[in-house]
């Protein structure tokens, strides 16, 4: 049964004949219908202390915001740009949002293990984000070059600063420095051009 679809004719009738099938259905969960798999001990079957957890999953969502919003900036870009350096541009941004991408997936993901969340709702990610507004519009490839450079050092640097405060739950760790590598290489192609 899907979630939120009311209950059939047959399945109220088994729960009217079964008190214990109804105890269970009361138990609902968040969407509203019970799980006949739920099990408490599933829910304390997560890795590491709260508190390591709690630390690593801020470093990861704050991490989160920037990738989507870089992503998007990446394609925002590709689209938009203009100029001689039209055709690299529009390449190598297309290189670059494709392995962000890939990364948002590893980071979310790496979150749900820890037992928390991901959040990469579009009006979360512009209000966590915290980079500067990016222009509407076509934009010429040396501005594109200029804003992305600024904003992909800008992100560098907050994930350089995240290594230390994860570095208790190594494989968050890793994921971050998986991040650090990316936006590293990304940030040197962007100012190869520009040297
Ligand atoms: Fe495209």
């Amino acid at each position: 049964m899907k979630l939120g679809q009311p209950l059939c004719a047959a399945a109220l009738l088994a729960l009217a004949a079964s008190p214990a099938l109804a105890q269970k259905a009361a138990d609902t969960t968040e969407g509203g219908v019970a799980s006949a798999y739920e099990s408490k001990a599933a829910k304390d079957q997560v890795p590491l202390t709260e508190d390591l957890r709690k630390t690593s999953n801020e470093a990861l969502q704050a991490t989160l915001y920037e990738l989507t919003e870089l992503q998007h900036r990446d394609h925002q870009a590709h689209w938009n740009v203009t100029g001689p350096l039209f055709y690299e541009l529009h390449d190598l941004l297309e290189h670059l949002y494709e392995e962000v991408f890939t990364m948002i997936d590893v980071v979310a993901e790496r979150e749900r293990a820890l037992a928390s969340p991901a959040d990469s709702r579009p009006v979360a990610v512009a209000e966590n984000a915290k980079l500067d507004d990016f222009p509407a519009g076509l934009m010429r490839d040396k501005q594109v070059l200029e804003q992305l450079s600024k904003d992909y050092h800008e992100v560098a640097q907050r994930v350089h600063g995240r290594l230390e405060a994860t570095k208790d739950d190594p494989a968050s760790q890793d994921t971050l420095i998986d991040v650090s590598r990316m936006l590293d290489k990304h940030l040197w192609m962007l100012r190869a051009f520009q040297l």
